[in-house]
């Protein structure tokens, strides 16, 4: 019981701490990780996949797409539609570390229009996390 209490208030100050002062690099890229381990496991992305798209090589199959939009996806970035949320994206971007925020609001305001395959939701995904990546490739943290 002790122990439990102890636990909540460790994951609450945790909590706090992200959404008040923001990740650190180091979270976020431990965010990041867990969200291309889970979505690759789940859409077979290859790995020579996602490597070329951090390498601005975006030439890749379906499967990478779908990839793409699992990992906005986690984060509710897409609206059923499979349009860009930006009302949810811009609620999360004050929880980045400071050297991040800047640029991903930038893109974000850039790239919200550019899903525009909406029949197929990896390639709208794909749409979108390919202008994020042009348009600041040293600032990209999408898995
Ligand atoms: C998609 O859904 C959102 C939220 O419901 C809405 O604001 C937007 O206009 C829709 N876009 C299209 C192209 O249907």
């Amino acid at each position: 019981m002790c122990k439990m209490k102890s636990l909540l208030l460790v994951l609450t100050s945790l909590f706090i701490l992200v959404y008040v002062t923001g990740m650190t690099e180091k979270q976020m890229w431990a965010a990041v990780k867990l969200a291309r381990n889970t979505c690759q496991n789940k859409h077979k992305a290859s790995t020579a996949d996602i490597y070329k798209m951090h390498q601005g090589d975006w030439n890749v199959d379906h499967s990478a797409m779908c990839y793409m939009h699992c990992a906005l996806n986690m984060y509710k970035l897409m609206y059923p539609n499979n349009t860009f949320n930006l009302e949810a994206s811009m609620k999360q971007t004050p929880q980045l570390p400071d050297s991040f925020r800047q640029s991903a609001e930038t893109c974000i305001f850039n790239c919200k229009d550019e899903a525009k395959t909406l029949d197929d939701k990896c390639v709208a995904a794909y749409e979108l996390t390919k202008c994020m990546y042009f348009c600041n490739p040293e600032k990209y943290f999408l898995p």
